[in-house]
């Protein structure tokens, strides 16, 4: 990571509110935003439109030498293209939210999208979320949190983002596909989700975006003060 870019590692499960908050912090502290399960996502979208069989690693792995990543800078946020391709909300789409988690533990797929969101540091300081930003993409910053909450209560948030898309769900439905993501992605070998080293974990069932935002926000100005460095406001 270069010496005068800051990172703010943002980790947690499914539906633990890393989105939402991220951005609500990114703005605060004029940073940029990096969505990076986006990237897994996207990366499954391309393989589902070449109907390429997820299951079939080696035809994805075929499929990632093939294609040409690139990035933007839109709105403060970070979009990964591919072959010129912004997927924009299709990423979103259950068949891609079924099959990501079986992209996601392939070790050579995680290894090019590393690879590129530490090259992301060329744009600026950033807030990244994920899943191993912590503990494998930016192990060395000492800003880490990762998020939780109840599975009820992301059940419910689930349920609203996929309603505000007009995608029709039942809450034990969404609670059970949840439940099966976060399985996959904790059991996985490659880079399993898990509390990063020295990371601060806040449960926030009860929190609300803004009050989220600002328990990070007052981490990361005493960790940056015990560290005599803070480069927030539109750094
Ligand atoms: O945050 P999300 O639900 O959009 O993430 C989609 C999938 O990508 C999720 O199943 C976990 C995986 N992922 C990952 O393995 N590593 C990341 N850094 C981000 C997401």
């Amino acid at each position: 990571m270069s010496e005068n870019v800051t990172v703010v590692a943002v980790d947690g499960p499914a539906a633990s509110g890393k989105s939402t908050v991220s951005r609500v912090l990114a703005k605060k502290l004029g940073y940029l935003y990096v969505d990076t399960g986006a990237m897994y996502r996207a990366i499954t979208w391309k393989a589902l439109e070449e109907n390429i069989d997820v299951d079939d690693t080696i035809a994805v792995i075929a499929m990632m030498h093939r294609i040409k990543i690139d990035f933007e800078l839109v709105d403060k946020q970070v979009r990964m293209l591919i072959d010129g391709v912004y997927p924009g909300s299709a990423i979103r789409e259950p068949r891609v939210t079924g099959k990501v988690s079986t992209i996601a533990a392939i070790p050579e797929v995680r290894q090019v999208l590393v690879h590129h969101q530490r090259s992301l540091t060329k744009f600026g300081n950033l807030v990244m979320e994920g899943r191993d930003i912590g503990s494998v993409v930016f192990p060395d910053t000492p800003h880490k949190f990762y998020l939780e909450a109840s599975p009820e209560v992301r059940a419910e948030r689930r349920k609203r983002d996929l309603e505000a898309m007009e995608i029709p769900a039942s809450q034990e439905g969404v609670k059970e596909s949840l439940q099966l993501r976060d399985r996959k992605d904790s059991v996985r070998s490659a880079s399993p989700l898990q509390i990063a080293l020295g990371a601060t974990v806040i449960e926030n069932s009860h929190l609300s975006i803004e009050e989220n935002a600002n328990v990070i926000l007052d981490h990361i100005r005493q960790q940056s003060l015990r560290r005599g460095s803070f480069s927030a406001g539109g750094a």
